[in-house]
């Protein structure tokens, strides 16, 4: 797939912008602060209607202004398609396929699909637990984006039930005096939900990480020259022994009921896959507590690679990939790694602030645009 156009209107710091692609890399060129983060935020809410930096509407939307609008022009094999995401401050936004209003936004989830690649990565072998399940999630939501709405459902169980529990100021003991804690029957029903649910993200975490996995170690072991063997594992919370939703629905309740005192204590959901781990291994190390910087680095570069290749293999065409602020981060080795993974296959979006720090290879196929201050100059 090839992003042809992208049109900002009132997105951030930018007014009006028109940016249109004909290369296959194209590198944004400046300072801090101008807007070269913002135009690939732009594009990852085409692709997955989420920001990794907010979570609210109005943060995109240029400062004093009511409304912003992203739109653009996406090339895919079967023809061209028109994509249009309009926010709102004041009610919900809306998005476009083609110039039809969409009612159900799931129905605008799967069309771009993008790899992203910036220096906040690393913090996905650094990082806590959380990082890792948004690794995961992100991933599954372009894969199958009916995921979103599975999430989106063990998300919403999982609120409420948490809410009902801090209802309850007391805990149940044969000899309290004060009892606050939840009817045991309102419990129950949301255990039956949180079961259910939580079932079914585990099962597609569990499904999208052994499909990963494998091609990460085939790129680990490339870029480290086969010294490495980088081993990932996917650790639920509730455990997978089976590939039957029933059975794993039925440990899921039955640790619940394990841990159902621990809870009345902490007020909170203690089972479920919001506790989930990845685990990252080199050489039978724990990557994420022993690895070096350097061993991380071609930890995340592989995984980034795993994921186009992933992609690719699923939706049948090469995703496109975005590298913010990262190149210059990696040594001359890994980005020519990453050069000889991409191609010119995957069209990518680069940005950096000096154009001097990565090999000249890279400039040979791309179209260099400089941002200033909320303006692209080709
Ligand atoms: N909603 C907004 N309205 C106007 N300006 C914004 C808005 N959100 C962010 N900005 C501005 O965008 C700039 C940051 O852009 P960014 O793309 O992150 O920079 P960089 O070029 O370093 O990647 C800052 O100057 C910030 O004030
Ligand atoms: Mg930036």
């Amino acid at each position: 797939m090839y992003l042809r156009s992208l049109h900002l209107r009132q997105f951030r710091n930018y007014l009006d912008q028109l940016v249109e692609f004909s290369a296959p890399k194209t590198i944004l060129v400046g300072n801090n602060a101008q807007g070269k983060s913002n135009l690939l935020e732009a594009v990852e809410l085409l692709s997955t209607l989420r920001s990794h930096r907010t979570v609210r509407d109005r943060d995109l939307i240029r400062e004093a202004a009511a409304i912003g609008q992203i739109s653009a022009q996406l090339e895919r094999d079967l023809g061209t398609v028109d994509l249009a995401i309009t926010l709102r401050n004041s009610s919900r936004r809306t998005v476009a396929l083609n110039g039809q209003s969409l009612r159900r936004q799931l129905d605008f989830l799967g069309t771009l699909n993008i790899v992203q690649f910036s220096s906040l990565d690393l913090d996905l072998v650094r990082g806590g637990p959380e990082q890792r399940r948004n690794w995961l999630d992100s991933l599954l939501i372009q894969l199958e984006p009916v995921y979103a709405s599975i999430l989106q459902q063990y998300t919403h169980i999982l609120r409420q039930r948490n809410a009902l529990l801090r209802q309850a100021t007391g805990v149940r003991s044969q000899v309290a005096t004060v009892d606050n804690s939840p009817p045991a029957s309102e419990l129950a029903l949301w255990d039956a939900q949180l079961a259910v649910a939580g079932t079914r993200v585990i099962r597609r975490r569990s499904r999208v990480v052994q499909r990963i996995a494998p091609l990460a170690t085939y790129w680990h072991r490339e870029i480290s020259g086969s010294t490495e063997e980088l081993v990932i594992s996917y650790v639920p919370n509730v455990e997978l022994q089976s590939d039957d939703p029933a059975i794993v629905q039925q440990t899921f309740l039955a640790k619940i009921q394990e841990r159902a005192i621990a809870e009345q204590y902490q007020h909170t959901t203690l089972v479920g896959p919001h506790r989930d781990e990845v685990n990252f291994t080199i050489n039978q190390t724990s990557a994420r507590q022993y690895g070096s910087q350097g061993q991380q680095r071609t930890l995340v570069l592989a995984l980034k690679l795993a994921e186009l290749k992933l992609i690719e293999d699923v939706i049948g065409e090469p995703p496109l990939l975005l590298l913010d602020d990262v190149l210059a981060e990696l040594d001359l080795n890994r980005q020519n790694q990453l050069l000889d993974a991409i191609q010119d296959r995957f069209q990518t979006l680069i940005t950096t602030t000096h154009l001097g720090s990565f090999d000249a290879q890279w400039l040979n196929s791309s179209q260099v645009f400089t941002v200033k201050a909320g303006e692209v100059r080709g």
